[in-house]
């Protein structure tokens, strides 16, 4: 190999699967301004810097962990109203008890899988963010995020293996969404897609698994993350609120199809076909009669999801900016009711009081 050869050519990462590469050509800036001219995001950066936590020692990893018992009481409470069981025309209605707590057990992993995954977006968007982002109080900020994700991708990866046997591959659309946002080569869509959605909605369902979860490790770990979550959310939004200001009519409808699309894929990142085939089901018929039959209970659950993400952008005015583009297709997808929840920058305040009273 010569010193102009890549180590690893394209054609050859991804033999093993492990690899994924993205091509990226963002502008990577130095400034020589060194002020400290937003107080905001000084105020955020001082708060990051006091609420590090280790994985290693603050959570309790010999907790033991029965899946089997976790996931029958949960399956409990909805065996009768989940249409897959009790619909006399549902493809799975053959299935044993047993099968259902292993569907049970597979789809809780998918989930987490997700995350470990969406997570590891979010360790990589913020790398490039440090890198891409032109305001030092910014770069700061973002530098501990990279931190904070790297610890959140530390203790998904850890549970997954160490509690449930492995992951799941990343979902297609999830995939997909990551990929868009990392070639993306302005700076601010980094922060669209990943603290704005990805993480708008990462927020919500940590925070309904963390209310729902009884296994105590899990519950312990999501509420870390969470605490973490929410300012990294905060930052997004006063970072992009200040950039949409100086943004034209053209460049701000360009953001609001981005959010769309990334909606759309957020919409469908949790349909679970990996989960399906495991379990000897075919994906397509499945998925095919979840589509066809709906399931009310889960769709409002999936709207639920988009609780913090609708109120951020209203707040950061790409909501009805023009002609309220975004505003139609918020509520083509039936997550407009949201609009006037608290955002996250207020929001913000009360969740760090809550995380101080953790047990950190
Ligand atoms: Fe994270
Ligand atoms: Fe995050």
């Amino acid at each position: 190999m010569t010193a102009t050869e890549p180590a690893i050519s394209h054609d050859e990462v991804d033999l093993d699967g492990v690899l994924h590469v993205i091509d990226q050509h963002s502008d990577v800036l130095f400034t020589w301004d060194y002020e400290r001219s937003r107080p905001a995001l000084v105020k955020l950066y001082e708060k990051a810097k006091t609420s590090q936590w280790n994985a290693s020692t603050d959570l309790d990893w010999s907790t033991a962990v029965d899946l089997e018992k976790i996931v029958a009481e949960s399956q409990a409470a909805f065996a009768d109203v989940d249409p897959l069981r009790t619909d006399p025309d549902s493809p799975l209605r053959s299935w044993s008890e047993a099968q259902w707590i292993e569907f049970g057990i597979n789809m809780q992993t998918y989930a987490l899988s997700q995350f470990l995954h969406g997570e590891q977006g979010a360790l990589i968007c913020t790398g490039l963010i440090t890198a891409t982002v032109p305001w030092i109080d910014a770069k700061y900020y973002a530098a501990t995020q990279v931190m904070d994700e790297a610890r959140h991708v530390e203790v998904f990866a850890r549970y997954i293996e160490e509690k449930m046997g492995g992951a799941f591959p990343i979902n297609a659309n999830l995939g997909g969404l990551l990929d868009d946002i990392v070639a993306d080569s302005r700076w601010d869509i980094t922060y669209l897609g990943m603290q704005i959605m990805v993480e708008g909605l990462a927020l919500a369902a940590f925070g309904f698994m963390q209310a729902l979860t009884t296994e105590p490790l899990l519950k312990q770990l999501l509420r870390y993350v969470m605490s973490d979550e929410a300012r990294h959310v905060a930052f997004g939004v006063l970072s992009l609120q200040e950039y949409y200001q100086e943004l034209g009519a053209a460049e701000i409808r360009e953001r609001q199809e981005f959010a769309y699309e990334a909606a759309v894929a957020l919409q469908r990142r949790m349909m679970g076909p990996d989960v399906f085939a495991r379990m000897g089901a075919d994906p397509d018929e499945v998925t095919r009669w979840i589509d066809e039959k709906g399931d009310p209970g889960q769709q409002l659950f999936q709207m639920m999801l988009f609780s913090k993400i609708v109120p951020n952008c209203r707040k950061l005015g790409i909501l009805d900016a023009g002609d309220g583009w975004l505003r139609t297709k918020f509520e083509e997808l039936n997550i407009i009711q949201f609009e006037h929840l608290v955002d996250t920058t207020e929001e913000y305040g009360t969740l760090d009081a809550v995380a101080a009273d953790l047990a950190v």
